[in-house]
């Protein structure tokens, strides 16, 4: 399984935090944005990854996580010339994925809680898997309708009149045909190659399954300053609280055994005096 961070797009919304980056480098209470996605395709045990993103953000990222080694990951990164819809990343990653089967994230979501919705689409998707979050405000989602039965029946994206209040976060699992049908796409209304048609075309193929994510977890919305305040507050108060981090991306490569623990101690001896490196000392001391 190959996973893609897509973590470009023009970010107007968010100006001028987003004037000179985009926005999955936003700071999200200790870390940046980006760092909350990378974490859980690192929780699914997902270790090659793409990150896909704009010109002048992609030196920031190769800064921030080289090829990915001192993690264990083997990191790549690919230029998306023009904001031009969610499902160009299969395109544009067409050779990382090079036959395999992928999961996306979107580089602007941030999942908390117990992963084990997406765990379990790693082990079991067939042709594609997303999920369902129920959300006050679905009319600025990808909307899944459901039959009695559970069984999803439409997505529609940003609809007006949304006919469930289920959205489809940015979280998606897909066999390789998602390049084939990505490829075969027309661009929408707003000149996009949209995600959820990419979903639409599996659901049309039978191959769809959409699975409802409960309440325990949170998924948090970065769309917005005061989303981004909240989302800040919210991981503040959990790692106060728990004296655990959130994100910490050398903490999981240490615990999903990515690197062993000499390569551990050398990363955070790599690291400058703060009170993020004591928090890995305090893990290295620990384990
Ligand atoms: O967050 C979940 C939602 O994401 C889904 O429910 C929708 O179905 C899906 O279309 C998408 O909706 P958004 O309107 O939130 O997508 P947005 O255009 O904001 O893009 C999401 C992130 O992906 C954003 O951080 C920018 C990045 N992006 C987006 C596009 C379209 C890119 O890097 N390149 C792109 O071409």
């Amino acid at each position: 399984m190959k996973g893609i961070i897509l973590a470009g797009g023009s970010g107007s919304r968010l100006f001028p935090i987003t004037k000179v980056y985009s926005k999955q480098l936003a700071i999200i209470y200790d870390k940046p944005l980006i760092y909350y996605p990378l974490s859980v395709l690192m929780l699914g045990g997902i270790k090659e990854i793409l990150i896909i993103s704009n010109e002048n953000t992609i030196p920031l990222y190769r800064q921030l996580f080289g090829t990915g080694s001192h993690l264990g990951l083997s990191i790549e990164y690919a230029l998306q010339e023009a904001p031009r819809g969610i499902a160009e990343s299969f395109i544009i990653g067409e050779k990382f994925i090079n036959g395999d089967n992928v999961a996306l994230i979107l580089g602007d979501n941030i999942f908390y809680g117990s992963l084990n919705f997406f765990y379990n689409s790693l082990q079991n998707n067939k042709g594609a898997t997303i999920f369902g979050y129920r959300v006050n405000d679905p009319q600025r989602y990808g909307i899944v309708e459901f039959d009695k039965e559970g069984t999803a029946i439409s997505i529609e994206e940003k609809p007006e009149l949304p006919k469930s209040n289920f959205a489809v976060p940015g979280i998606y699992v897909y066999n390789n045909e998602v390049i084939k049908i990505s490829k075969n796409l027309k661009p929408s209304a707003r000149g996009e190659l949209e995600i959820t048609d990419v979903n639409r075309e599996y659901l049309k193929r039978g191959q769809l399954k959409v699975e409802k994510i409960g309440r325990g977890v949170s998924w948090l919305d970065t769309g917005t300053p005061e989303a981004l305040l909240q989302a800040s507050n919210f991981f503040g108060v959990i790692e106060q609280r728990q004296g655990l981090k959130v994100g910490c991306i050398e903490e999981i490569a240490f615990r999903m055994e990515f690197i062993s623990r000499n390569d551990f101690e050398s990363l955070v001896n790599s690291l400058p005096k703060c009170s993020y490196r004591e928090y890995l000392e305090r893990l290295l001391k620990d384990s």
